[in-house]
């Protein structure tokens, strides 16, 4: 089958699209044929081992994982015997968790893994696009327990996660503020939310507002000066927080009536089903900048690592 695998870590170039043996399937797995899959920061993160500690679990000199790529969408052409919920010619999509292995013609999935059926409104790279930023989002609106009603500050609203994030808190009744650069405000208004901050010309620390909950999706807040923009008992959760956030956050949920929630999510089955309901319902539409085929997967990598993609990158495979 066609891959696309990188064997050093290093530029967008270190990824080159190769003939590799495909996968079989074990009694409790999917061969899945994939159609769609996308590029997130994790993956360039991985390629490029930034931050180098990325190292010590992934290969310390050289990838031990040669094939990156985490989410998918497309059709199951095999399944093992013991597999149940699935069957031959369902068209499915899902997020491989810490596997990775989805630049590929074809990948192996457990039935029991982050997996569901594609929603039929949407094409496999739509939904290719959504675990990944919708499974994160949704995993810290749930942990910060968001209620109708709510106001919800959303930093990065117009990425990969912030952009689901402001669609699932919309999703639940909040009242949700978008921060994002001049050129985003239309697609951040366009995905539901009340009010948008641009901030290149507008600093939301200093207009006196609170917020029950800052979602911060892109690392982009000083910490010590955004918490004085929570109301009492507020949350503020730091989705992309590096060691010296998590540390400020840890400092600041045990000497004050403020939570700051931070760490790495795992996927699961129940929060993709959970999404594509959300999909059926009309209330999540995921959004999506550009697609490239599998053998430009270089250029797509350059383009996200730069950083001010609008939502999400596909590729087509
Ligand atoms: N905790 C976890 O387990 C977990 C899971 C997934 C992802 N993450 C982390 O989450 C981070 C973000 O992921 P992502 O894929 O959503 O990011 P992304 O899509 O790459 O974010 C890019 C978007 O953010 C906007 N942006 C850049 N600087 C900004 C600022 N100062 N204020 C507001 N918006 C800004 C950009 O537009 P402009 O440049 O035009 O503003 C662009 O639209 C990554 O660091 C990733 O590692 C963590």
């Amino acid at each position: 089958m066609k891959a696309a695998i990188y064997t050093q870590y290093g530029p967008p170039e270190v990824l080159q699209v190769r003939q590799v043996e495909k996968p079989a399937p074990k009694k409790n797995e999917l061969l899945i044929r994939i159609r769609a899959t996308a590029v997130n920061s994790g993956d360039w993160r991985l390629r490029k081992a930034d931050p180098f500690a990325v190292r010590f679990i992934f290969g310390l000199f050289t990838p031990k994982i040669q094939i990156l790529g985490s989410v998918f969408s497309g059709e199951v052409e095999q399944v093992g015997e013991d597999v149940k919920q699935f069957k031959v010619g369902d068209l499915v999509f899902g997020h491989t968790d810490m596997r990775f292995g989805s630049y590929a013609e074809y990948i192996c999935m457990p039935e029991n893994g982050s997996i569901a059926l594609k929603p039929e409104t949407i094409s496999h790279a739509e939904a290719a696009v959504i675990p990944f930023g919708g499974v994160t989002a949704l995993h810290f609106i749930k942990k910060a327990g968001i209620q109708p009603g709510q106001k919800v500050l959303v930093v990065g609203a117009s990425g990969a996660v912030g952009s689901a994030a402001v669609q699932i808190a919309r999703s639940l009744g909040a009242e949700v503020t978008g921060v994002c650069s001049t050129a985003n405000i239309a697609l951040v208004k366009s995905i539901g939310a009340n009010r948008v901050i641009d901030y290149t010309k507008e600093d939301f620390t200093q207009n006196g507002e609170t917020y029950d909950v800052i979602f911060d999706a892109v690392n982009a807040l000083s910490v010590s000066r955004s918490v004085k923009s929570l109301s009492k008992n507020g949350i503020m959760i730091l989705s992309a927080a590096g060691m010296p956030e998590m540390l400020r956050g840890f400092w600041i949920s045990k000497t004050s009536n403020k939570t700051v929630l931070t760490g790495v999510i795992s996927h699961k089955a129940a929060d993709i089903l959970f999404l594509k309901e959300l999909i059926e319902k009309g209330q999540f539409k995921p959004v999506m900048e550009k697609t490239y085929p599998l053998e430009q997967i270089a250029e797509a990598h350059a383009y996200v690592e730069k950083g001010h993609k609008k939502g999400n990158v596909a590729i087509e495979v």
